[in-house]
Parts: structure tokens; C-alpha cells; sequence
């Protein structure tokens, strides 16, 4: 049986799909049951549990022989934190599945490392960390920014910052194939594996691929970069957008498939198509 934490998120549901298609056995560990509905008969059990309270997680360890974490605790609901999510939590979940002489599959962020200017960078390479120094077997996906999280974000044309700085996208699709290959494959333990897209394009570029794609080729509106500075001491969105304005986001994807070059690599607007994005076209 794979446990899944994160299994209900855009990643992991795709995560849960391929491997239930395979035949496998998928625990769902979630805060709230009611957010794996859509998930339907892929996952073989849901349990409730919150990665940053060890306990809540012990029980799902049973009978377990991979855990995938595809965890995120940069937004969304619950007071998350990438501290509390990705460090700590990433950090409980390896004790357990250590414990539990489970393999791991983590999720993390390529840039990931110990002096980002980003929070959550910082804390996945402190999971990478703690995962490699732990007992468990480990593969490490590391992977760019998904392309249709941020079409889903930019439902208007506004970019933060000056937005011309060239960003690594990969398809969420994409990502979910390198890791039910990271799954099932164990001669991957012991690697981390990065995976991108083709291009590199900035969010200006992205902003005028989509307003392309639903047909409404407005201007872009800009956030200034001094209003993202004075908001952010008190939020991590805009600390984030603003190295994402300003630190090198760009990612050779090819060089790095080496570990797994049979698997898709798609480009952005193949992604987007595949998303839906031209059925908004008036
Ligand atoms: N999105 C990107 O651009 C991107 C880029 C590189 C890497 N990644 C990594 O890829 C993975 C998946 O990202 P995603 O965008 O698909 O995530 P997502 O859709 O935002 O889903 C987040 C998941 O984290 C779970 N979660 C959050 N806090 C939790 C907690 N305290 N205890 C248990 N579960 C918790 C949520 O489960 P419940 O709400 O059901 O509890 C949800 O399933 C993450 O590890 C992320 O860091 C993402």
C-alpha cells in the first residue's frame, strides 16, 4: 500500500490516479476527508491526519511500503506554514516512515536550498536534509513551477512586479509521471531527480499566452514592486513574488532527464490546451 499526503492537492490527485491505474493500493492522508470526494475509487482508504501533528500520523503508516509527500504548506487553508508543512511536517512524516521501514518519495522545489531568499525553498531543502539523514530509502522529486497552477491564478492579466524575469514552467501532468516512476522504480532511491519544462518565458509571456488563449487581449497590468516590498513583512505572497521578480528562475530541463528520458516533456501551450484553457475563448 502507498500512502499519499498531499493526495487530495492538484499534484497528488494525478499521483493517486496513475498509481490506482496500476493496480497499487493508495492511502490518502488528508486534514479533512470531505477534500478527497473527488478522488473517488483511486484511493483504496482516506484517513484524516495533519502532518504536523505526528501522532495523527502514526496509524496511517500501517501495512505502508512508499510514502509519497506532495505536501505544500505555502498557501491554503489551515494556518499552514512552509515551516510547520514543508519542514516539520516533511520531517514527521520521515521519522514515521522510517519507523515504519517505508520508502519516501518527497516532494521539493528545484532551487531548493539552505539560503533562498524563499521561505519555502529553504524549508523543502531542510526536508531534503532530514530525509537524506534518516534511515528511510528516498527518491527526491524536485520540480519548477506547475503552468497551471499559475493560469488558474492569473484569472486576470495582472503580473507582480516587472515581470520580465524568464521562470521555468512544467506541466503538472509531467511532474506526475516522473514521481509514480520515482514510486515504483527503486532503482531511483538514493536520487533526486529534477524535472522542468521546455521553456523558459516570464510572466509577461505567460500573461499574453493566456490572454491569447481566452480571447481577451487586454493589457497586462503590473503590481509595482514597491507596493510587493511594503506588504511584505507581514505576508509571504509578495516576499515570494518579488524573488520571483528578481532571482534566477530559469531551469535546463533537458540535462536533466537523464534518469527518466522515455517520460513526456510538454510544452506550455500544449499544458494549457490540455487544461482547458482555450474553452475559455469567447
Ligand atoms: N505548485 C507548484 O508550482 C509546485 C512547484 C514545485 C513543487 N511543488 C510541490 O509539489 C507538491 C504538490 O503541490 P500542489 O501545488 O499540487 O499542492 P496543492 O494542490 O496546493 O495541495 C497541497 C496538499 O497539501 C496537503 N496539506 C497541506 N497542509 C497539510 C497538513 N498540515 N497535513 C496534511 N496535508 C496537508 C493538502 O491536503 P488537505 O488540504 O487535504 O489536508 C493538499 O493535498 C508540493 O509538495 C509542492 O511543494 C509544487
Amino acid at each position: 500500500m502507498i500512502l499519499v499526503a498531499g493526495g487530495t492537492g492538484r499534484l497528488g490527485t494525478l499521483v493517486v490516479a496513475r498509481l490506482a491505474a496500476r493496480g497499487l493500493d493508495v492511502r490518502v492522508i488528508t486534514r479533512d476527508p470531505a477534500r478527497a470526494h473527488h478522488l473517488g475509487d483511486d484511493a483504496t482508504e482516506v484517513v484524516e491526519g495533519d502532518v504536523r501533528d505526528r501522532a495523527s500520523i502514526e496509524s496511517a503508516m500501517r501495512g505502508i511500503t512508499t510514502v509519497v509527500s506532495a505536501v505544500q504548506g505555502f498557501a491554503g487553508p489551515g494556518r499552514v506554514t512552509p515551516a510547520s508543512v514543508d519542514r516539520d511536517g516533511n520531517a514527521n512524516l520521515v521519522e514515521s516512515a522510517a519507523a515504519a521501514g517505508a520508502d519516501v518519495v518527497l516532494l521539493s522545489v528545484v532551487g531548493s536550498s539552505a539560503d533562498s531568499p524563499m521561505e519555502l525553498f529553504r524549508a523543502k531543502y531542510a526536508a531534503e536534509e532530514h530525509l537524506r539523514a534518516s534511515s528511510a530509502r528516498w527518491t527526491i522529486v524536485r520540480a519548477t513551477a506547475f503552468v497551471e497552477l499559475w493560469a488558474d491564478i492569473m484569472t486576470k492579466p495582472i503580473v507582480f512586479g516587472r515581470g520580465d524575469n524568464p521562470i521555468n514552467f512544467v506541466s503538472v501532468q509531467d511532474v506526475a509521471a516522473v514521481v509514480e516512476r520515482a514510486v515504483i522504480d527503486v532503482r531511483l532511491r538514493g536520487m533526486t531527480l529534477e524535472i522542468g519544462g521546455p521553456e523558459n518565458i516570464t510572466f509577461n509571456e505567460l500573461a499574453a499566452t493566456l490572454q491569447h488563449l481566452r480571447g481577451r487581449p487586454t493589457k497586462i497590468r503590473h503590481v509595482p514592486r514597491a507596493l510587493l516590498r511594503a506588504m511584505s513583512p507581514l505576508n509571504r505572497q509578495p516576499r515570494a513574488a518579488l524573488a520571483m521578480d528578481t532571482i534566477d528562475m530559469t531551469f535546463d530541463a533537458i540535462a536533466a532527464r537523464d534518469a527518466y528520458a522515455d517520460l513526456p516533456m510538454t510544452d506550455i501551450a500544449s499544458a494549457l490546451d490540455r487544461a482547458g484553457e482555450h474553452q475559455y475563448r469567447g
